[in-house]
This record gives structure tokens, C-alpha cells and sequence, in this order.
């Protein structure tokens, strides 16, 4: 998804969003029930538009869920974590990942997961 200014989730969220999936994730995304050690990751980059092009420009940040049952229970299973551009140790979730769940538990359903895999 490419979020443009104007959008409601703009500007945090104004950029190309790419979703990755390690392999338990994937088998999440198919069943709708994910295994401890799910981990996806949503990476949000500026976009730039060109005259016939929109390029990528810089990382704005990358959030994380990564599932472990027990340890994250109060969040649905779902360790939630935001880092800062490229950071690996710049984390920007303050609240153990409430407003994240809070906006993630309209997907109950689906293991509280927006994405769809393509088919
Ligand atoms: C206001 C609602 C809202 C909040 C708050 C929110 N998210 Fe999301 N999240 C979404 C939506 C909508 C998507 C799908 C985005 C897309 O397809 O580009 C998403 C996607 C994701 C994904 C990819 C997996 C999925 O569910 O599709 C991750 C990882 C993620 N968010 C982490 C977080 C983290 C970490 C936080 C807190 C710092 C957070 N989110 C807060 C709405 C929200």
C-alpha cells in the first residue's frame, strides 16, 4: 500500500508499505491461528513521486508483532514494538503495546492481523 498525504493515517504513515512474514506468520496468515514465534513486520518508507514514477525514499520506521502466548497475554498473544528508521534499538512503544492492540483487536478474528495473503 502507498499512504499519500491527505490520508487520515498520513503523516505518521505517509510512505510505501511493505509486510513481511517469517514462516510461522505465513502459516497464520493461511489458518488465521498463529504458532508462537510468528513474527511480522510492517516497514513504512517515504515514497518520492517522480514524473512517471513513485520511488522509495528513506525507512520512517518498522513495526513489529511477534507472537508468544504467555508472555504477551495481555496483548492478545502479541509482543508489539515500533523502532525509529533503521534503528535496531530506538523502540517507540511506551505503553507495552495497548494502543496498538487497542486498534489491532478489530481483527480478533483473523488473530489480529490486517494483512491478507495475495492469492
Ligand atoms: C489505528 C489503527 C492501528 C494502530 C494504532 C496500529 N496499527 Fe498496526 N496496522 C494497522 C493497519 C490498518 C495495518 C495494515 C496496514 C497495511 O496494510 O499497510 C497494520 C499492520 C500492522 C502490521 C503488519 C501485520 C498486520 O496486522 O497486517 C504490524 C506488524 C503492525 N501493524 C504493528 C503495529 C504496532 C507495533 C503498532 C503500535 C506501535 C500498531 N501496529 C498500531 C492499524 C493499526
Amino acid at each position: 500500500m502507498v499512504i499519500k498525504e491527505g490520508h487520515p493515517f498520513s503523516p505518521t504513515f505517509q510512505g510505501i508499505h511493505h509486510i513481511y512474514a517469517n514462516k510461522k506468520a505465513t502459516h497464520g496468515l493461511n489458518s488465521g491461528e498463529y504458532l508462537d514465534g510468528a513474527v511480522l513486520i510492517f516497514d513504512t518508507i517515504t515514497s518520492i513521486d517522480r514524473k512517471d514514477s513513485i520511488e522509495e525514499g528513506v525507512r520512517k520506521h518498522v513495526a513489529v508483532m511477534h507472537k508468544d502466548a504467555k508472555k504477551f497475554a495481555k496483548t492478545g498473544g502479541w509482543g508489539f514494538e515500533w523502532f525509529n528508521g533503521n534503528s535496531k534499538s530506538e523502540k517507540m512503544v511506551e505503553d507495552g503495546g495497548k494502543a496498538c492492540f487497542d486498534c489491532h483487536v478489530s481483527e480478533k478474528t483473523r488473530g489480529y492481523v490486517f494483512s491478507r495473503l495475495r492469492k
